[in-house]
Protein backbone atom coordinates (compact mmCIF):
# COMPACT_ATOMS: atom_id res chain seq x y z
CA UNK A 1 0.00 0.00 0.00
CA UNK A 2 1.69 3.33 -1.01
CA UNK A 3 0.03 6.94 -1.45
CA UNK A 4 -0.91 7.70 -4.77
CA UNK A 5 -1.95 11.48 -6.40
CA UNK A 6 -1.34 11.05 -9.79
CA UNK A 7 -3.48 8.34 -12.10
CA UNK A 8 -0.29 5.58 -13.09
CA UNK A 9 -3.12 4.98 -16.67
CA UNK A 10 -4.01 8.89 -18.07
CA UNK A 11 -0.94 10.73 -16.02
CA UNK A 12 -3.38 13.52 -14.61
CA UNK A 13 -2.87 14.77 -11.05
CA UNK A 14 -6.06 14.60 -8.60
CA UNK A 15 -8.05 12.69 -10.61
CA UNK A 16 -8.13 9.22 -8.23
CA UNK A 17 -10.87 8.59 -5.55
CA UNK A 18 -10.97 6.76 -2.78
CA UNK A 19 -13.59 3.97 -2.61
CA UNK A 20 -14.43 1.52 0.17
CA UNK A 21 -15.35 -1.94 -0.65
CA UNK A 22 -17.95 -3.13 1.95
CA UNK A 23 -17.58 -6.44 3.60
CA UNK A 24 -19.72 -8.96 0.87
CA UNK A 25 -23.67 -9.39 2.80
CA UNK A 26 -25.51 -12.89 2.48
CA UNK A 27 -23.72 -15.79 0.93
CA UNK A 28 -22.78 -16.67 -2.29
CA UNK A 29 -24.87 -18.54 -4.84
CA UNK A 30 -22.70 -22.01 -4.98
CA UNK A 31 -24.81 -24.63 -6.86
CA UNK A 32 -26.82 -24.16 -9.85
CA UNK A 33 -29.68 -25.71 -9.08
CA UNK A 34 -33.05 -23.70 -10.14
CA UNK A 35 -30.85 -21.59 -12.67
CA UNK A 36 -32.58 -22.88 -15.89
CA UNK A 37 -32.08 -21.46 -19.27
CA UNK A 38 -34.20 -21.61 -21.88
CA UNK A 39 -34.17 -20.99 -25.93
CA UNK A 40 -34.83 -17.62 -26.94
CA UNK A 41 -37.58 -18.52 -28.57
CA UNK A 42 -39.60 -19.36 -25.35
CA UNK A 43 -39.14 -15.86 -23.62
CA UNK A 44 -42.21 -14.07 -23.84
CA UNK A 45 -41.81 -10.94 -26.12
CA UNK A 46 -43.42 -7.81 -27.38
CA UNK A 47 -43.26 -4.32 -27.17
CA UNK A 48 -43.24 -2.27 -23.87
CA UNK A 49 -45.52 -0.38 -22.99
CA UNK A 50 -44.95 3.04 -22.96
CA UNK A 51 -46.12 5.49 -20.34
CA UNK A 52 -46.50 9.26 -21.73
CA UNK A 53 -44.80 11.55 -19.47
CA UNK A 54 -46.57 15.14 -20.65
CA UNK A 55 -43.60 16.52 -22.10
CA UNK A 56 -43.28 15.51 -25.39
CA UNK A 57 -40.05 16.35 -26.25
CA UNK A 58 -38.77 13.98 -23.41
CA UNK A 59 -41.08 11.25 -24.47
CA UNK A 60 -39.43 11.40 -27.74
CA UNK A 61 -36.07 11.36 -26.35
CA UNK A 62 -36.74 8.08 -24.00
CA UNK A 63 -38.66 6.25 -27.30
CA UNK A 64 -42.22 7.35 -26.84
CA UNK A 65 -42.56 6.96 -22.96
CA UNK A 66 -41.01 5.71 -20.11
CA UNK A 67 -40.87 2.11 -19.52
CA UNK A 68 -42.25 0.61 -16.44
CA UNK A 69 -39.77 -0.66 -14.02
CA UNK A 70 -36.87 0.97 -15.96
CA UNK A 71 -34.03 3.41 -14.26
CA UNK A 72 -33.71 6.37 -16.39
CA UNK A 73 -31.24 9.02 -15.34
CA UNK A 74 -31.05 12.65 -16.11
CA UNK A 75 -27.92 14.39 -15.83
CA UNK A 76 -27.43 18.29 -15.99
CA UNK A 77 -24.98 21.38 -14.83
CA UNK A 78 -26.57 22.93 -11.84
CA UNK A 79 -29.82 25.34 -12.75
CA UNK A 80 -30.14 24.15 -16.07
CA UNK A 81 -33.86 22.16 -15.37
CA UNK A 82 -33.74 18.61 -13.97
CA UNK A 83 -36.05 19.35 -10.83
CA UNK A 84 -38.51 21.61 -13.12
CA UNK A 85 -38.96 18.83 -15.74
CA UNK A 86 -38.82 15.93 -13.20
CA UNK A 87 -41.57 17.38 -11.70
CA UNK A 88 -43.26 18.88 -14.53
CA UNK A 89 -43.51 15.10 -15.44
CA UNK A 90 -44.46 13.94 -12.07
CA UNK A 91 -46.99 16.05 -12.20
CA UNK A 92 -48.76 15.14 -14.97
CA UNK A 93 -48.26 11.07 -14.48
CA UNK A 94 -49.89 11.94 -10.91
CA UNK A 95 -53.54 12.46 -12.57
CA UNK A 96 -53.74 8.65 -13.39
CA UNK A 97 -51.46 7.02 -10.62
CA UNK A 98 -49.40 7.81 -7.61
CA UNK A 99 -46.12 9.57 -7.61
CA UNK A 100 -43.71 10.37 -5.07
CA UNK A 101 -40.30 12.25 -4.86
CA UNK A 102 -37.77 11.80 -2.67
CA UNK A 103 -36.06 15.18 -2.47
CA UNK A 104 -32.67 15.37 -1.10
CA UNK A 105 -31.46 18.41 -1.76
CA UNK A 106 -34.70 21.07 -1.61
CA UNK A 107 -37.05 20.88 1.39
CA UNK A 108 -40.68 20.04 0.70
CA UNK A 109 -41.27 23.87 1.13
CA UNK A 110 -39.01 24.72 -1.56
CA UNK A 111 -40.04 21.88 -4.36
CA UNK A 112 -44.02 23.27 -3.07
CA UNK A 113 -42.62 26.80 -4.05
CA UNK A 114 -41.28 25.54 -7.60
CA UNK A 115 -44.17 22.96 -8.28
CA UNK A 116 -46.49 26.27 -7.75
CA UNK A 117 -44.65 28.40 -10.47
CA UNK A 118 -45.85 25.36 -13.01
CA UNK A 119 -48.32 25.13 -15.42
CA UNK A 120 -49.20 21.55 -14.70
CA UNK A 121 -51.28 21.11 -11.14
CA UNK A 122 -48.89 18.97 -9.49
CA UNK A 123 -50.76 19.23 -5.88
CA UNK A 124 -51.41 14.94 -6.21
CA UNK A 125 -47.14 14.55 -6.42
CA UNK A 126 -46.26 13.19 -3.19
CA UNK A 127 -43.04 14.64 -1.57
CA UNK A 128 -41.06 13.13 0.98
CA UNK A 129 -37.56 14.60 2.06
CA UNK A 130 -34.99 11.09 2.73
CA UNK A 131 -31.27 10.93 1.83
CA UNK A 132 -30.86 6.96 3.75
CA UNK A 133 -30.57 4.74 0.48
CA UNK A 134 -32.60 1.75 2.51
CA UNK A 135 -35.06 3.87 2.89
CA UNK A 136 -35.59 5.25 -0.48
CA UNK A 137 -35.11 1.46 -1.34
CA UNK A 138 -37.98 0.15 1.01
CA UNK A 139 -40.40 3.65 -0.53
CA UNK A 140 -40.09 1.75 -3.52
CA UNK A 141 -40.81 -1.77 -2.94
CA UNK A 142 -43.41 -1.07 -1.12
CA UNK A 143 -44.95 -0.23 -4.62
CA UNK A 144 -47.62 2.24 -3.81
CA UNK A 145 -46.02 4.58 -6.34
CA UNK A 146 -45.83 3.76 -9.72
CA UNK A 147 -43.22 6.53 -10.41
CA UNK A 148 -40.55 7.59 -7.80
CA UNK A 149 -38.01 9.98 -8.99
CA UNK A 150 -34.91 11.04 -6.50
CA UNK A 151 -33.12 14.38 -6.53
CA UNK A 152 -30.32 14.03 -6.77
CA UNK A 153 -28.15 10.34 -6.43
CA UNK A 154 -25.75 12.51 -5.00
CA UNK A 155 -27.37 13.35 -1.35
CA UNK A 156 -28.18 8.82 -1.17
CA UNK A 157 -26.46 7.65 1.29
CA UNK A 158 -25.72 3.55 2.55
CA UNK A 159 -25.77 2.72 5.97
CA UNK A 160 -23.41 0.12 4.65
CA UNK A 161 -21.13 2.31 3.27
CA UNK A 162 -18.61 4.87 5.35
CA UNK A 163 -17.67 7.98 3.52
CA UNK A 164 -19.84 11.01 2.78
CA UNK A 165 -22.88 11.08 -0.05
CA UNK A 166 -22.00 11.61 -3.51
CA UNK A 167 -18.56 9.80 -3.34
CA UNK A 168 -17.69 7.32 -5.76
CA UNK A 169 -18.50 4.28 -4.06
CA UNK A 170 -22.31 5.55 -2.57
CA UNK A 171 -23.17 6.88 -5.97
CA UNK A 172 -22.38 3.74 -7.10
CA UNK A 173 -24.10 1.81 -4.32
CA UNK A 174 -27.26 3.72 -4.70
CA UNK A 175 -27.60 3.15 -8.89
CA UNK A 176 -27.09 -0.51 -8.21
CA UNK A 177 -29.60 -0.98 -5.28
CA UNK A 178 -32.23 1.60 -7.05
CA UNK A 179 -32.04 -0.30 -10.34
CA UNK A 180 -32.61 -3.96 -8.61
CA UNK A 181 -35.43 -2.26 -6.82
CA UNK A 182 -36.81 -0.89 -9.77
CA UNK A 183 -36.38 -4.19 -11.68
CA UNK A 184 -38.25 -6.32 -9.11
CA UNK A 185 -40.92 -4.20 -8.25
CA UNK A 186 -42.37 -2.76 -11.70
CA UNK A 187 -42.19 0.78 -10.57
CA UNK A 188 -40.46 2.97 -12.74
CA UNK A 189 -37.33 4.90 -10.96
CA UNK A 190 -36.00 8.61 -12.05
CA UNK A 191 -32.56 9.60 -10.64
CA UNK A 192 -31.77 12.92 -11.23
CA UNK A 193 -27.53 13.49 -11.27
CA UNK A 194 -25.47 16.63 -10.98
CA UNK A 195 -22.78 17.08 -13.64
CA UNK A 196 -19.96 19.78 -12.54
CA UNK A 197 -18.77 22.21 -15.35
CA UNK A 198 -15.46 20.00 -15.29
CA UNK A 199 -17.21 16.67 -16.27
CA UNK A 200 -17.93 15.23 -12.75
CA UNK A 201 -15.79 12.68 -10.93
CA UNK A 202 -18.77 11.20 -9.08
CA UNK A 203 -21.55 11.83 -11.70
CA UNK A 204 -23.54 10.50 -13.97
CA UNK A 205 -20.77 9.22 -16.17
CA UNK A 206 -20.07 6.59 -13.74
CA UNK A 207 -23.55 5.47 -13.57
CA UNK A 208 -23.83 5.41 -17.79
CA UNK A 209 -23.39 0.94 -17.54
CA UNK A 210 -25.93 0.67 -14.53
CA UNK A 211 -29.12 2.47 -15.59
CA UNK A 212 -31.55 1.66 -18.28
CA UNK A 213 -31.20 5.06 -19.66
CA UNK A 214 -29.20 8.07 -19.76
CA UNK A 215 -30.95 11.62 -20.88
CA UNK A 216 -28.56 14.43 -21.01
CA UNK A 217 -29.84 17.49 -20.25
CA UNK A 218 -27.85 20.39 -21.95
CA UNK A 219 -28.22 24.05 -22.77
CA UNK A 220 -26.23 27.47 -22.78
CA UNK A 221 -25.76 29.85 -20.10
CA UNK A 222 -27.75 32.88 -20.24
CA UNK A 223 -29.91 31.06 -23.04
CA UNK A 224 -33.23 29.69 -22.42
CA UNK A 225 -33.66 26.92 -24.69
CA UNK A 226 -32.59 23.56 -23.48
CA UNK A 227 -31.41 20.54 -25.47
CA UNK A 228 -32.15 16.72 -24.33
CA UNK A 229 -30.21 13.71 -25.70
CA UNK A 230 -30.28 10.24 -24.96
CA UNK A 231 -26.54 9.21 -24.46
CA UNK A 232 -27.58 5.37 -23.63
CA UNK A 233 -31.06 4.08 -23.82
CA UNK A 234 -31.82 0.06 -23.65
CA UNK A 235 -35.43 0.91 -25.17
CA UNK A 236 -34.98 2.78 -28.39
CA UNK A 237 -32.70 5.04 -30.03
CA UNK A 238 -30.20 6.93 -29.03
CA UNK A 239 -29.86 10.16 -31.59
CA UNK A 240 -33.22 11.78 -31.01
CA UNK A 241 -33.25 15.14 -29.80
CA UNK A 242 -35.58 16.71 -27.99
CA UNK A 243 -35.52 20.55 -27.68
CA UNK A 244 -37.22 22.59 -25.14
CA UNK A 245 -37.66 26.40 -23.60
CA UNK A 246 -37.36 27.44 -20.07
CA UNK A 247 -40.23 29.84 -19.67
CA UNK A 248 -41.67 31.45 -16.33
CA UNK A 249 -44.01 28.23 -15.86
CA UNK A 250 -42.03 25.81 -16.55
CA UNK A 251 -40.34 23.71 -19.20
CA UNK A 252 -42.15 24.53 -22.54
CA UNK A 253 -41.71 21.66 -25.45
CA UNK A 254 -40.07 23.26 -29.05
CA UNK A 255 -41.40 21.80 -31.89
CA UNK A 256 -39.96 23.27 -34.70
CA UNK A 257 -35.81 23.58 -33.60
CA UNK A 258 -34.64 24.67 -36.34
CA UNK A 259 -36.62 28.28 -36.03
CA UNK A 260 -34.58 28.46 -32.86
CA UNK A 261 -31.14 27.12 -34.41
CA UNK A 262 -31.25 29.35 -37.47
CA UNK A 263 -32.51 32.44 -35.31
CA UNK A 264 -29.35 34.42 -35.99
CA UNK A 265 -28.32 32.99 -39.53
CA UNK A 266 -28.44 35.16 -42.69
CA UNK A 267 -25.96 36.20 -45.36
CA UNK A 268 -23.02 36.76 -43.15
CA UNK A 269 -19.44 36.38 -42.90
CA UNK A 270 -18.62 32.83 -41.73
CA UNK A 271 -21.78 31.19 -41.90
CA UNK A 272 -23.07 28.19 -43.54
CA UNK A 273 -26.41 26.68 -43.09
CA UNK A 274 -26.14 22.87 -42.80
CA UNK A 275 -29.51 20.26 -42.71
CA UNK A 276 -28.79 17.54 -39.97
CA UNK A 277 -30.59 14.78 -39.09
CA UNK A 278 -31.14 13.79 -35.49
CA UNK A 279 -33.18 10.51 -35.10
CA UNK A 280 -36.66 10.96 -36.90
CA UNK A 281 -36.11 14.71 -37.65
CA UNK A 282 -33.99 16.74 -40.32
CA UNK A 283 -33.15 19.78 -39.23
CA UNK A 284 -31.11 22.82 -40.32
CA UNK A 285 -28.44 24.39 -37.73
CA UNK A 286 -26.01 27.22 -38.42
CA UNK A 287 -22.31 26.57 -38.80
CA UNK A 288 -20.28 29.52 -37.67
CA UNK A 289 -16.51 30.07 -38.17
CA UNK A 290 -14.15 32.79 -37.45
CA UNK A 291 -10.75 32.73 -38.53
CA UNK A 292 -8.18 35.31 -37.54
CA UNK A 293 -4.59 35.92 -37.77
CA UNK A 294 -2.51 35.37 -35.19
CA UNK A 295 0.88 34.88 -33.88
CA UNK A 296 0.48 31.93 -31.23
CA UNK A 297 2.03 29.19 -32.44
CA UNK A 298 0.24 26.61 -33.08
CA UNK A 299 -2.79 28.42 -33.99
CA UNK A 300 -5.83 27.67 -31.84
CA UNK A 301 -8.21 25.22 -33.34
CA UNK A 302 -11.47 25.89 -31.03
CA UNK A 303 -14.36 23.80 -31.73
CA UNK A 304 -17.79 24.01 -30.08
CA UNK A 305 -20.74 21.40 -30.93
CA UNK A 306 -18.65 19.83 -34.31
CA UNK A 307 -15.88 17.08 -34.12
CA UNK A 308 -12.47 18.41 -33.22
CA UNK A 309 -10.30 15.73 -34.75
CA UNK A 310 -12.93 16.36 -38.11
CA UNK A 311 -12.61 20.02 -38.15
CA UNK A 312 -8.42 19.35 -37.64
CA UNK A 313 -9.27 17.56 -40.99
CA UNK A 314 -10.90 19.60 -42.71
CA UNK A 315 -8.92 22.66 -41.99
CA UNK A 316 -5.84 20.05 -43.57
CA UNK A 317 -7.75 19.32 -46.31
CA UNK A 318 -8.64 23.09 -47.10
CA UNK A 319 -5.05 23.72 -46.69
CA UNK A 320 -3.98 21.18 -49.18
CA UNK A 321 -6.65 21.37 -51.62
CA UNK A 322 -8.19 24.83 -52.14
CA UNK A 323 -5.04 27.05 -51.29
CA UNK A 324 -5.94 28.08 -47.91
CA UNK A 325 -3.50 29.30 -46.33
CA UNK A 326 -4.35 28.72 -42.72
CA UNK A 327 -0.98 27.92 -41.02
CA UNK A 328 -0.51 31.43 -39.13
CA UNK A 329 -4.58 31.92 -38.55
CA UNK A 330 -6.86 31.24 -35.38
CA UNK A 331 -9.87 28.99 -36.61
CA UNK A 332 -13.15 29.18 -34.64
CA UNK A 333 -15.83 26.72 -35.37
CA UNK A 334 -19.47 26.44 -33.64
CA UNK A 335 -23.14 25.46 -34.08
CA UNK A 336 -25.12 28.08 -32.68
CA UNK A 337 -27.80 27.69 -30.56
CA UNK A 338 -26.69 24.78 -28.46
CA UNK A 339 -27.11 22.44 -31.61
CA UNK A 340 -24.62 19.83 -32.56
CA UNK A 341 -22.91 18.64 -35.99
CA UNK A 342 -20.74 15.84 -35.25
CA UNK A 343 -21.95 13.49 -38.10
CA UNK A 344 -19.53 13.34 -40.88
CA UNK A 345 -21.85 14.88 -43.47
CA UNK A 346 -21.27 18.31 -41.56
CA UNK A 347 -17.53 18.60 -42.68
CA UNK A 348 -18.66 20.44 -46.46
CA UNK A 349 -20.65 23.32 -44.54
CA UNK A 350 -17.87 23.39 -41.80
CA UNK A 351 -15.14 23.81 -44.89
CA UNK A 352 -17.45 26.63 -46.36
CA UNK A 353 -18.27 28.03 -43.43
CA UNK A 354 -13.98 29.16 -42.95
CA UNK A 355 -13.52 29.21 -46.39
CA UNK A 356 -16.10 32.38 -46.19
CA UNK A 357 -14.25 33.85 -42.55
CA UNK A 358 -11.11 33.27 -44.28
CA UNK A 359 -12.17 35.24 -47.74
CA UNK A 360 -14.46 37.67 -45.51
CA UNK A 361 -16.83 36.98 -48.18
CA UNK A 362 -20.55 35.51 -47.25
CA UNK A 363 -21.56 32.83 -49.20
CA UNK A 364 -24.17 33.06 -51.67
CA UNK A 365 -27.53 33.94 -50.90
CA UNK A 366 -29.38 31.09 -49.40
CA UNK A 367 -26.76 28.63 -49.24
CA UNK A 368 -26.63 25.19 -47.56
CA UNK A 369 -24.57 22.35 -48.11
CA UNK A 370 -23.51 18.79 -46.63
CA UNK A 371 -21.21 16.07 -47.40
CA UNK A 372 -18.15 14.25 -46.61
CA UNK A 373 -15.08 15.10 -46.96
CA UNK A 374 -12.99 12.45 -47.65
CA UNK A 375 -9.09 13.37 -47.57
CA UNK A 376 -8.15 13.75 -50.95
CA UNK A 377 -10.68 16.64 -51.29
CA UNK A 378 -13.46 14.74 -53.14
CA UNK A 379 -16.84 15.10 -51.81
CA UNK A 380 -18.70 12.06 -50.91
CA UNK A 381 -22.12 11.27 -50.95
CA UNK A 382 -23.71 10.58 -46.90
CA UNK A 383 -27.02 9.09 -45.89
CA UNK A 384 -30.30 10.62 -45.86
CA UNK A 385 -29.76 13.49 -48.72
CA UNK A 386 -33.55 13.71 -49.78
CA UNK A 387 -34.73 14.47 -46.09
CA UNK A 388 -31.72 17.10 -45.97
CA UNK A 389 -32.70 18.47 -49.62
CA UNK A 390 -36.26 18.55 -48.25
CA UNK A 391 -35.30 20.15 -44.86
CA UNK A 392 -33.52 22.91 -46.73
CA UNK A 393 -36.51 23.61 -49.41
CA UNK A 394 -38.99 23.32 -46.93
CA UNK A 395 -37.13 26.74 -45.27
CA UNK A 396 -36.95 28.48 -48.47
CA UNK A 397 -33.31 27.89 -48.85
CA UNK A 398 -32.66 28.08 -52.42
CA UNK A 399 -28.82 26.58 -53.29
CA UNK A 400 -27.80 23.24 -52.01
CA UNK A 401 -24.24 22.59 -52.39
CA UNK A 402 -24.19 18.28 -52.13
CA UNK A 403 -22.32 15.66 -52.94
CA UNK A 404 -22.83 14.09 -56.48
CA UNK A 405 -25.19 11.37 -56.06
CA UNK A 406 -28.46 10.14 -56.32
CA UNK A 407 -31.56 12.33 -55.65
CA UNK A 408 -29.29 15.52 -55.69
CA UNK A 409 -30.29 16.86 -59.00
CA UNK A 410 -32.93 19.40 -59.74
CA UNK A 411 -33.44 23.08 -59.74
CA UNK A 412 -30.74 25.00 -57.27
CA UNK A 413 -29.26 22.33 -56.51
CA UNK A 414 -25.17 21.97 -57.27
CA UNK A 415 -23.57 18.63 -56.96
CA UNK A 416 -20.13 19.23 -55.98
CA UNK A 417 -17.22 16.07 -56.60
CA UNK A 418 -14.50 17.87 -55.01
CA UNK A 419 -13.95 20.98 -52.34
CA UNK A 420 -12.91 23.55 -55.22
CA UNK A 421 -15.92 22.80 -57.17
CA UNK A 422 -17.98 23.11 -53.88
CA UNK A 423 -16.47 26.82 -53.14
CA UNK A 424 -16.88 27.86 -56.25
CA UNK A 425 -20.30 26.91 -56.24
CA UNK A 426 -21.24 28.06 -52.66
CA UNK A 427 -19.80 31.78 -53.72
CA UNK A 428 -21.56 31.73 -56.84
P1 LIG B 1 -34.10 23.76 -11.61
O1 LIG B 1 -35.12 22.84 -12.14
O2 LIG B 1 -34.09 23.96 -10.13
O3 LIG B 1 -32.64 23.28 -12.07
P2 LIG B 1 -31.74 22.05 -11.59
O4 LIG B 1 -32.60 21.11 -10.81
O5 LIG B 1 -31.22 21.43 -12.87
O6 LIG B 1 -30.62 22.59 -10.79
O7 LIG B 1 -34.33 25.17 -12.33
C1 LIG B 1 -33.30 25.93 -12.84
C2 LIG B 1 -33.63 27.35 -13.17
O8 LIG B 1 -34.80 27.51 -13.93
C3 LIG B 1 -33.78 28.23 -11.96
O9 LIG B 1 -32.67 29.12 -11.96
C4 LIG B 1 -35.04 29.01 -12.19
C5 LIG B 1 -35.45 28.70 -13.58
N1 LIG B 1 -36.92 28.51 -13.72
C6 LIG B 1 -37.62 29.25 -14.67
O10 LIG B 1 -37.08 30.09 -15.38
N2 LIG B 1 -38.97 29.02 -14.82
C7 LIG B 1 -39.63 28.11 -14.05
O11 LIG B 1 -40.85 27.94 -14.23
C8 LIG B 1 -38.89 27.35 -13.09
C9 LIG B 1 -39.56 26.33 -12.23
C10 LIG B 1 -37.54 27.57 -12.97
MG1 LIG C 1 -32.42 20.58 -8.80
Amino acid sequence: MKWLGRCPGCGEWGTLAEEVVAAARGTAVRAIGGVAPVPLREVPGGEDARVPTGVSEFDRVLGGGLVPGSLVLVGGEPGIGKSTLVMQVLGHLSRATRTLLVTGEESPKQVQGRAARLSVDCGDVEVVAETNLERVVALIEATEHAVVAIDSVQTLSSDELDGTPGTVGQVRQAAAELMRAAKSSGVTVILVGQVTKDGALAGPRLLEHLVDCVIAFDGEEGRTHRVLRATKNRFGATNEVGVLEMRGDGLACVEDPTAVWLAEAGERVGSCVLPVLEGSRAMLVEVQALVGHTEVVPPRRVAVGVDRTRLAQVIAILTRHAGLRLGDQDVFVSVAGGAKATEPAADLAIALAVVSAFRGRPLGASVYAFGELGLTGVVRPVGGTERRLAAGAGRGMKHGVVPVGEGATGGGIFPAAHIDAAIDAAFR
